[in-house]
């Protein structure tokens, strides 16, 4: 050493040597520094308090000035992207790097408990995979079918008395509570007809139900919620009272079937075992809490999306009697039926060989979604810093979110007219519905994790537009009103749809 040092041109290398390979390490340092480049910042979540009520506009705004942008929050940036590669990637190609986290874990357990839409990783795995495999079964599609058509027939028999007695209705609260009753009887079994509308303790729980989702969405924005869970008081101690009124209800429903199951066994008859809940009875081990998490997530599931949409569908059909026209036309050439008479008997004509022919409504339905997604933004957590395919950086912890509802808007995606309603532009030359990619048309998700409930809500919202708009017209009963949502988890139309209703014939 001391020769080596001693030794001036030695000495004199190893400096020059030890210096170069420190500048290309700052070199590298700063290039990296340079390279790690963060989204644009738009501004602060406060910005989203300030436009509480015309949020979805606000972030649209932003959304066609930056594809991708950030807004600052304590702890952590929200990023917000509308652009189609970057959606691609947290929601596919880097799908387990953005998941729903411990954060929002925490917010929605205590109401969604260990089901699939408040989890990852293995628990999460395990529910798809049985979820989705009791999903693509003919005997579910089947089963849910005739509840579909059940209940569209009931909803137009009403309708008829509507029209014949010159009153208006609240379609938006009338799919809500189809909804609800559909998905309940998908969910428990085709015996709890009525449940919801006729038994009082059926309506004590669809109304908790609707507090539980409501105070659950609050934790989002109430930073002393988990204090004031502690201390049970306020918003928390209303949301344990009603969490515990939809539990006592479903560990009620669920025992009954546990015995019905067990006495069907005895007796050797074969039973009707579709629904959901006894199709994981028997391949789960029927830990009932386990039970609840699923069907709870379920119900949560198909609620409020299917009777929106449908809302929002009639709204622009409203607005589009044209489009209103050609529906009721197509469902006639297909079906084959005019002057329709009894509901029953044409709501089960709608098979699914029948619906599958129905591809102006599909379009129609579709384009509904585009521009008034039931889910309107979606967010996940990245659980280690990342780099997004639009050289944006994201940093562990910060929260990713996609927008169906910007997105839905803009014209890099849709050209000009993304804006206007216009079903024709999902069809072919030959009137084929041609599917867009699920990274630009995102109202149900794309990739591993994309909505498991996709098939099963076109067929609802199939079965119930054909029925009602073969025999009905609607219109607004004020025509002047200007619509607009409410803000929530789900897109609901502010103070409903309030609608005239004619006999078609
Ligand atoms: C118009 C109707 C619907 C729309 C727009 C829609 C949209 C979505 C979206 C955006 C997600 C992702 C939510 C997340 O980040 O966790 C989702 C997930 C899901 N949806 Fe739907 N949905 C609809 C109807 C339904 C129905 C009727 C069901 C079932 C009865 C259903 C079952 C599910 C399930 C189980 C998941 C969770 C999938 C997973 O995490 O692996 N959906 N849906
Ligand atoms: C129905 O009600 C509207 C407004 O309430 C009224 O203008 C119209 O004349 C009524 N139509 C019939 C057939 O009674
Ligand atoms: C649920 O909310 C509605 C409307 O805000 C209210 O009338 C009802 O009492 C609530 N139910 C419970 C059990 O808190
Ligand atoms: C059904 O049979 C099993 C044994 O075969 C018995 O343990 C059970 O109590 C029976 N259940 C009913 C409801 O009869
Ligand atoms: C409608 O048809 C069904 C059979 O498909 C029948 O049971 C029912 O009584 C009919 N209803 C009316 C009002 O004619």
């Amino acid at each position: 050493m001391e020769f080596l040092l001693s030794n001036p041109i030695f000495f004199f290398t190893a400096l020059a040597l030890v210096l170069s390979i420190f500048s290309v390490q700052i070199l590298k340092w700063k290039l990296s520094r340079r390279k790690k480049k963060y989204p644009p910042i738009a501004g602060t979540v406060l910005q989203h308090l300030l436009n509480f009520n015309r949020v979805h506009h606000y972030m649209t705004e932003l959304a066609s000035r930056y594809k991708t942008y950030r807004l600052l929050a304590p702890f952590r940036s929200e990023i917000y992207t509308s652009d189609p590669a970057n959606v691609e990637y947290i929601l596919k190609t880097n799908f387990d790097n953005y998941g729903k986290g411990w954060y929002n874990y925490n917010i929605l357990r205590d109401l969604l408990g260990d089901g699939i839409f408040a989890v990852d990783g293995e628990k999460w795995r395990q529910q798809r995979k049985i979820s989705s495999h009791e999903f693509s079964t003919k005997m579910l599609r089947d089963f849910s079918s005739v509840i579909f058509q059940k209940n569209a027939a009931k909803l137009a028999y009403k309708m008829s008395e509507i029209a014949t007695s010159n009153q208006t209705i609240d379609m938006q609260d009338q799919f809500m509570k189809s909804a609800l009753d559909s998905i309940f009887q998908v969910a428990f079994g085709a015996e709890f007809d009525n449940m919801c509308e006729s038994s009082e303790e059926g309506k004590s729980f669809g109304d908790a139900f609707d507090n539980s989702s409501a105070l659950t969405l609050w934790r989002y924005v109430d930073v002393f919620w988990g204090i004031k869970k502690f201390l049970n008081v306020g918003s928390e101690a209303l949301l344990r009272k009603n969490t515990k009124i939809v539990d006592d209800f479903v560990y009620k429903l669920i025992h009954r079937k546990i015995e019905q199951m067990q006495q069907k066994e005895n007796s050797s008859v074969t039973m009707d075992r579709e629904d959901i809940l006894s199709r994981f009875l028997r391949v789960s081990n029927a830990d009932p809490k386990y039970l609840r998490d699923i069907i709870l997530n379920f119900v949560i599931a198909g609620k409020d999306t299917t009777a929106t949409t449908l809302a929002w569908f009639i709204y622009l059909l409203c607005k589009h009697p044209s489009v209103q026209e050609k529906i009721a036309q197509e469902v006639e050439e297909v079906t084959g039926m005019k002057k329709i008479a009894n509901f029953s008997e044409f709501a089960s004509s709608l098979s699914e060989d029948v619906l599958e022919k129905m591809q102006y409504l599909h379009a129609a339905i579709t384009e509904t979604l585009r521009i008034y997604p039931a889910v309107p933004v979606d967010s996940k957590i990245c659980s280690s810093d990342d780099t997004l395919p639009d050289g944006f950086s994201v940093r562990k912890g910060d929260m990713v979110a996609y927008q169906p509802y910007a997105m839905g808007r803009m014209k890099t995606i849709w050209g000009d007219d993304a804006e206007k309603f216009k079903p024709e532009r999902w069809l072919d030359e030959n009137g084929i519905f041609r599917p867009e990619s699920p990274f630009k048309f995102t109202a149900f998700q794309a990739g591993p994790r994309i909505c498991l409930g996709k098939e099963f809500a076109y067929r609802q919202m199939k079965i119930f537009s054909a029925v009602l708009l073969s025999c009905f017209v609607f219109k607004m009963s004020d025509e002047n009103r200007v619509v607009t949502y409410r803000t929530m988890i789900n897109l609901h139309i502010n103070e409903g749809l309030e609608v005239r209703v004619f006999h078609r014939y």
